[in-house]
């Protein structure tokens, strides 16, 4: 797991959209349309916006982009501002110019839930997997919607949102019992299954969080903590993020001697 302390989340941000860009334009390279795994919440906004700067600027272009989102909650109608299609609409497909027909949201309105998360598994392995899989980490450590002592081998299902969830999410809602109870997420194994994944995280209120994914046991006490056995992860996180980290020092000194030949993100 390679992480990378940013000054600020303007930092993270562009750090950030700079692996993303790179990964699609060598993705394009490789012969093949980028798989673009998108996360929702507050953490990858900035990262959306800095994408859509890097691609005024010609830095890399989102023709036949396929995307796949994380997430959606079970029951809230699509018009809702809050409902995931809405957000990813709002925040991804628009400012990136993406086809509406090329982005994928968990159906949360499926008469049928458990066939659309099996149809939503098999349109991701159809399109070829995902190349980057951008994540946020909740404060209880989960990723997508994968709460504590999820399955490390999930994949996209039904499950229940732990009540900090809720009261974290509650900010989006005019209260906490508009938040719904129940979500799709893709599972913590799809997530692993994807080429790349970059996660981003800003703010004290993550640093425990952040802490145990990458310094943690890896258990499903802290869902995030299964990347570290992803071969290829990116964390980015602000100071704020990263105070209770043990290894700061560490992770510093290995950007400082970054060899100049590799990738510098
Ligand atoms: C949302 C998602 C969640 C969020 C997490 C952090 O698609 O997958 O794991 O990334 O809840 O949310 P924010 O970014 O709002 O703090």
């Amino acid at each position: 797991m390679r992480v990378i302390i940013a000054d600020n989340a303007t930092e993270v941000a562009n750090i950030a959209a700079k692996k993303v860009a790179s990964v699609f334009r060598q993705t394009r390279a490789g012969g093949r349309t980028p798989v673009f795994g998108l996360a929702t919440g507050s953490s990858p906004i900035g990262t959306y916006e800095a994408l859509a700067e890097l691609r005024k600027a010609g830095e890399f272009d989102t023709d036949g982009i396929v995307a796949f989102a994380l997430d959606e909650y079970v029951g809230l109608d699509y018009s809702h501002p809050e409902s995931y299609h809405a957000v990813i609409h709002r925040t991804v497909t628009e400012p990136l110019g993406l086809e509406h027909k090329n982005v994928h949201v968990p159906d949360g309105l499926a008469a049928d839930l458990r066939a659309a998360c099996e149809s939503f598994e098999d349109a991701i392995t159809e399109a070829g997997g995902v190349d980057l899989q951008l994540l946020g980490i909740g404060t209880n450590g989960h990723i997508g919607f994968n709460e504590p002592t999820s399955s490390l081998n999930s994949r996209t299902r039904f499950k229940t949102l732990a009540p900090q969830t809720r009261v974290d999410n509650a900010r989006f809602f005019d209260s906490l019992d508009q938040v719904p109870l129940h979500c799709l997420t893709q599972g913590i194994g799809t997530i692993l299954d994807a080429r790349q994944v970059v996660l981003v995280a800003q703010g004290e209120a993550k640093a425990a969080a952040v802490a145990a994914m990458i310094e943690g046991p890896l258990s499903s006490m802290c869902p995030a903590s299964a990347l570290q056995l992803h071969r290829d992860a990116l964390v980015v996180i602000d100071r704020p993020a990263a105070k209770r980290l043990q290894l700061l020092d560490y992770y510093r000194h290995i950007n400082r001697y970054q060899p100049a030949e590799l990738e510098k993100y």
